[in-house]
């Protein structure tokens, strides 16, 4: 399949990325970076998860962040685990929440501390909600590429969620590789028959680099047909709920190398290194992302952004 001429990408950081950082980001400073991710061109961003705050202590401002983050043409979605994080989201003005469930057993039961049936009967008074507050929701599968206690995930334990979030009203599915357990073959097939499957509706893909094939992973999923990603500024993320958790693709790294393939991606480069610099500095310690260090390919730019000099 030919490459797409555009894809959108979902930022991650305020919620995946902050979440797992050991310790809590005042939420001023999570504010500033958000601004600043806002102001390269970012359309839709996971922006912080009600969740219990005993669980994920990092994400208990939940309610001031989606208060006070500006819009400016940005959607604002709040990642939720069951009905009671559904209503104070949209209580507190979420623009979309974003449902997860496990695929496998046992990381729903670590994650949320449910089984999957369980989880899946919270559904229909989430969606119920969400009509009539007209709040779009996207259902996010977690593991769905490998589960760090089961192994292999069923193609079919993926579908079956999908199969339930389509059919209660989701407007979106996000795939999600928890884990960083995915591979590019792994990668092409589920994305494949996900499009033979729901061939109308739109689809996320959420990798995490455990295993140094995130990159990879994405490259399939765009030979694939995928045209959503999620990515994380500076590369921050993970779920806490998994060991060695590693982060999220690095916003600049997939910015620079869709861009230089032709791919639009609607990122303003240098703005988005800057705000990873931003992070970098809030967070006082260095970020996996690539990009943010070398800099764009301009030799002028990269010495301007990231203080490369190369001297012949
Ligand atoms: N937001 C805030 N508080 C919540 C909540 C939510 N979505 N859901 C439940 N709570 C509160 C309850 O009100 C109760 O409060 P109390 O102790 O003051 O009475 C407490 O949490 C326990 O409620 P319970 O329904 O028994 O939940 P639990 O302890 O079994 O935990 C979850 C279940 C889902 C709330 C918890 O495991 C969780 O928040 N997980 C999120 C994991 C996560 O964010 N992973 C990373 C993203 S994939
Ligand atoms: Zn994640």
């Amino acid at each position: 399949m030919a490459l797409p001429s555009k894809v959108k990408l979902r930022e991650v950081a305020p919620r995946d990325g902050f979440q797992s950082w050991p310790d809590f980001v005042p939420t001023d400073k999570k504010i500033e970076v958000i601004r600043a991710v806002i102001k390269c061109g970012v359309r839709e961003m996971e922006t912080t998860s009600f969740v219990n705050p005993k669980a994920i202590p990092q994400m208990r401002d939940a309610a001031e962040v989606i208060k006070q983050v500006p819009r400016q043409g940005c959607r604002h979605a709040a990642l939720v685990p069951n009905l009671k994080g559904a209503q104070m989201a949209v209580e507190a003005g979420a623009d979309q929440l974003v449902l997860v469930i496990s695929a496998s057993q046992s990381h729903n039961k670590a994650n949320v501390r449910r089984t999957i049936e369980e989880s899946l009967a919270d559904l229909e008074a989430i969606f119920v909600l969400a009509r009539e507050k007209n709040v779009p929701v996207t259902g996010a599968i977690a593991t769905s590429f490998g589960c760090p206690y089961e192994g292999d995930v069923p193609e079919e334990d993926v579908f079956r969620l999908a199969q339930a979030f389509i059919s209660g009203g989701a407007s979106s599915v996000i795939l999600a590789d928890t884990t960083g357990m995915a591979t590019p073959s792994r990668v092409d097939q589920l994305v494949r028959h996900f499009i033979e499957r729901f061939p109308e509706v739109e689809f996320s893909l959420h990798f995490h680099n455990n295993r140094g094939t995130a990159m990879a992973n994405l490259y399939s999923a765009l030979e694939a047909g995928a045209t959503v990603f999620d990515t994380s500024l500076g590369g921050i993320g993970g779920c806490p709920n998994v060991p060695q958790a590693a982060g999220n693709l690095p916003t600049s790294d997939v910015a620079y190398m869709l861009e230089d393939m032709g791919i639009e991606t609607g990122i303003d480069l240098v703005a988005i290194i800057e705000a990873e610099h931003l992070l970098e500095k809030i967070l006082g310690r260095v970020l996996p992302g690539q990009v943010m260090k070398s800099g764009p390919r301009q030799p002028e730019l990269a010495a301007r952004v990231c203080g490369i000099s190369h001297t012949i």
